[in-house]
């Protein structure tokens, strides 16, 4: 299932301007080996967001470095925080940043984001979580204190292939975890008391928020 009319989604693939050559190097990774990254227009969301904010990001979920690459291309005083368990995909990501030139704003946290995300610094200005779907709410917890008083923040899959919107009961791609996890999500962003945002469908759905 896709969230948009294909017409709509050949359309927007068509506005795609050409990729940087370690850019353009991760979708082939990631499309031969299956390795899930964001939407090319999640990607250049976030990429504006730290264009025109340069912020702090924290980023749960690195993968190869996709989504890191697209918002470390924009950073100038900024830089980004990216969390990653798998360690193999973590050398993968820290070849790409060096060669994308990028080394120097991005640092690679491994280990298990449960874990490794208490110890972090901050403040961070922007969180973008895009790791364990089952566990994004926890992600957004223990990144609470650590978040700016401005601080956005970012979450993708939160339409989850369209599947959101299906009843309960309808049989599905993603697990029922997964699937209950960003409907309450999605539930907390745009009516709950802690955030103030909306669902956009952009890529897989991104929920936006700021504090409330
Ligand atoms: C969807 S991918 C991230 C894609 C990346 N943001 C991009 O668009 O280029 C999710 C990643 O989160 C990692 N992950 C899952 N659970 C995690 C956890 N608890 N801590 C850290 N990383 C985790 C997975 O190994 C996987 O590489």
């Amino acid at each position: 299932m896709r969230i948009l009319d294909e017409q709509v989604d050949r359309y927007l693939e068509g506005l795609r301007p050409e990729r940087s050559g370690p850019m353009a190097e991760m979708e082939e990774l990631a499309s031969r080996d299956g390795i899930p990254i964001v939407h090319w227009e999640t990607g250049r969301f976030l990429a504006t967001l730290c264009r025109a904010l340069d912020p702090v990001v924290l980023e749960v979920g690195t993968a190869i470095g996709y989504s890191t690459l697209h918002m470390a291309e924009q950073l100038r005083e900024g830089r980004v925080v990216t969390l990653e368990v798998d360690p193999e995909r973590a050398v993968r990501a820290r070849d790409f940043f060096a060669r994308a030139g990028v080394a120097d704003r991005v640092e690679l946290v491994e280990g298990d984001a449960l874990e490794t995300l208490p110890r972090q610094e901050g403040p961070f200005d922007l969180l973008f979580v895009d790791a364990a779907k089952g566990e994004y709410r926890r992600y957004v917890e223990l990144a609470d204190a650590k978040l700016s008083e401005r601080a956005l923040l970012v979450v993708d899959n939160l339409l989850m292939s369209g599947e959101v919107a299906l009843p309960e009961d309808a049989e599905t791609r993603w697990n029922d975890e997964s699937l209950a996890a960003a409907r309450e999500l999605n539930v907390e962003l745009t009516t709950g008391s802690r955030w103030f945002g909306s669902v956009l469908p952009v890529g897989d759905g991104v929920g936006f928020a700021a504090r409330a």
